[in-house]
């Protein structure tokens, strides 16, 4: 069976999901099609991958029913005006071959539209059935507060997380206000695989050092959503919840040093 976390708006959110950056045309809809045969059901795009009808493609061919995938999307920047979060995500709808969509998130911060009119237009959807969750991504503290003064619900917050960028002061934030976590990048895009302490612990456990931070990331409350081409790594990373990790063990991940984030793709600074 799926295990989940339990979001504000009352859906029920797999904790291991496959991202689906960079993976377009018929190679995205096979890595799609692989995840969901491998178990997967959280399906995590974005307008701006351009692979929405990629993603639909490899559900269709999973034979998996809709009902049972949780499919997240996200908002660009360029769509943040009332009237453009209702086209866009009609237009995702139509890309995605689906009547809903469970999460829905606003991808970055973006000064130039306040945040409240962002919302207004996602509770709407939400109200009206099209979306489920409403969510947010690559918001920091005071982003998130200012999403407080809105009266919107968000349920998620999705941001680069791992364990050379552990997020610690965002997660304990996240928690005292029950938003869940979704921890992107979250093999550091690789570079945190040659961790010695990954090593180290992928012997302890018999796993590999990928299982490792993924456990780990599950272990601490957060959801995971390693993204891969390649069909042994599809499952590997799934497979990753096959073992527990002591406290102790945990305990030492996070406190591994901290380094510099690896996207700044949006503006943190406002
Ligand atoms: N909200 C945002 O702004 C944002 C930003 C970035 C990412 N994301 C989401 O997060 C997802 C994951 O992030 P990401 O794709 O940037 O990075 P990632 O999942 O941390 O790393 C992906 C890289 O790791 C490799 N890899 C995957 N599994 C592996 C394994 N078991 N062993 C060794 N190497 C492995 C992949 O290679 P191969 O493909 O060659 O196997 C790929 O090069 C994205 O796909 C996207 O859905 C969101």
């Amino acid at each position: 069976m799926t295990k989940t976390f339990a979001l504000k708006a009352g859906v029920a959110m797999p904790v291991m999901g496959f991202g689906t950056s960079r993976l377009t045309g018929n190679v995205g809809a096979e890595a799609v099609r692989h995840a969901l045969e491998v178990g997967y059901r959280l399906l995590d795009t974005a307008d701006s991958y351009g692979n929405h009808e990629a993603v639909a493609a490899g559900i269709k061919s999973s034979g998996v029913p809709r009902e049972e995938i949780f499919l997240t999307t996200k908002i660009d920047g360029d769509d943040h005006a009332y009237k453009d979060v209702l086209s866009a995500t009609k237009r995702y709808l139509e890309e995605l071959n689906t009547d809903y969509i469970d999460l829905l998130l606003i991808h970055w911060p973006n000064r130039a539209v306040p945040v409240g009119e962002t919302l207004k237009a996602m509770q709407e959807l939400k109200d009206a059935g099209k979306i489920r969750a409403i969510g947010v991504s690559n918001f920091t503290r005071h982003h998130l507060e200012d999403t407080f003064q809105t009266g919107v619900e968000v349920s998620v917050n999705q941001v680069e997380t791992h364990p050379a960028f552990n997020q610690k002061d965002l997660r304990e934030f996240c928690a005292e206000h029950g938003i869940i976590i979704t921890a992107y990048a979250p093999l550091g895009r690789g570079a945190d695989l040659e961790l010695p302490l990954l090593v180290e612990l992928a012997n302890k456990y018999g796993a590999t050092a990928p299982q490792i931070i993924l456990n780990w990331i599950v272990s601490r409350g957060m959801v995971a959503i390693p993204r891969s081409k390649t069909p042994e790594r599809i499952k590997e990373n799934f497979e990753s919840l096959d073992f527990t990790i002591e406290e102790t063990d945990l305990l030492r991940i996070d406190a591994f040093p901290q380094g510099k984030r690896i996207f700044s793709g949006g503006e943190f600074d406002y």
